[in-house]
């Protein structure tokens, strides 16, 4: 399996393959890999994930399945067959939805003789606010006390890591160990807009702490120079922004 080649995961939220290629030909040889969300695939389907994978750039299909266990087990399983490296299910979904996700995608990897995408839950999505998560979500108690509950349920459901916010690397590092992936958004160079995100970080921050891929969107698509941008967030980060491809 193509693996990522440092922990900077640009986010396409874009509508079309073009747009989408535009990116990846200029931040490609630079970035760990990209993400591909609901915006894209929802607009372009599947063939947006074929499309990066010929380009040979380890993508993270960011789609957060939340469904009966058998259906996100079908879901995964087509997401490997398009050759995700990532996959995500909500964590609020439960173990046995979260393990139905991990069994259909080993099981669809060994049948094509591939090595599985990491599975990971998300937990509580980094725009929500403790406010939001107790008054409008109706989950009483900290958001940090969840997601750390939420990661060991992931854990025991037999899953690669969790998808949470900068402010819960410790607890979760902590409470899981040092191998288990924990992956970032809602991360913000210093002086960027926070947009619609509430629980930031700085890209330094969240990789001292500890995170294993951080997934940035906004603060290098829309700058006025992504590379610029993207070079400034690796330099960040302390990796040589040398191409190796
Ligand atoms: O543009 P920005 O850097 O805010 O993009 C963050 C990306 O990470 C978006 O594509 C969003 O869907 C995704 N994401 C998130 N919070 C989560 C999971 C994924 O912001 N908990």
């Amino acid at each position: 399996m193509l693996s990522f080649k440092n922990p900077l995961i640009i986010a396409l939220d874009v509508d079309t393959i073009a747009q989408a290629e535009y990116y990846v030909d200029i931040l490609g040889p630079y970035a760990g890999g990209f993400k591909v969300g609901m915006q894209l695939y929802n607009s372009v389907g599947p063939e947006a994930v074929r499309r990066l994978r010929e380009k040979k750039v380890p993508v993270f299909v960011d789609l957060k399945l939340h469904d009966i266990p058998n259906t996100v087990a079908g879901a995964a399983r087509a997401l490997t067959r398009h050759g995700a490296n990532i996959l995500n299910v909500h964590a609020a979904g439960g173990a046995a939805m979260m393990a139905a996700a991990v069994n259909a995608s080993c099981d669809e990897a060994a049948r094509a003789g591939s090595k599985p995408p990491l599975v990971t839950a998300v937990t509580v999505l980094t725009s929500v606010s403790q406010d939001v998560f107790n008054k409008e979500i109706g989950i009483t108690g900290a958001i940090r006390e969840q997601v750390v509950k939420w990661a060991l349920l992931a854990k025991e459901a037999g899953l690669d890591g969790v998808v949470a916010s900068p402010l819960e690397i410790t607890p979760i590092r902590e409470a899981c160990g040092e191998e288990f992936v924990i992956i970032t958004p809602g991360v913000r160079p210093a002086g960027t807009a926070a947009d619609d995100q509430k629980r930031t970080m700085t890209p330094g921050e969240a990789v001292s702490l500890g995170a294993t891929y951080l997934v940035v969107g906004r603060p290098v698509t829309a700058a006025p120079d992504p590379l610029k941008s993207l070079h400034a967030i690796l330099d960040e980060i302390n990796v040589s922004p040398t191409s190796d491809s």
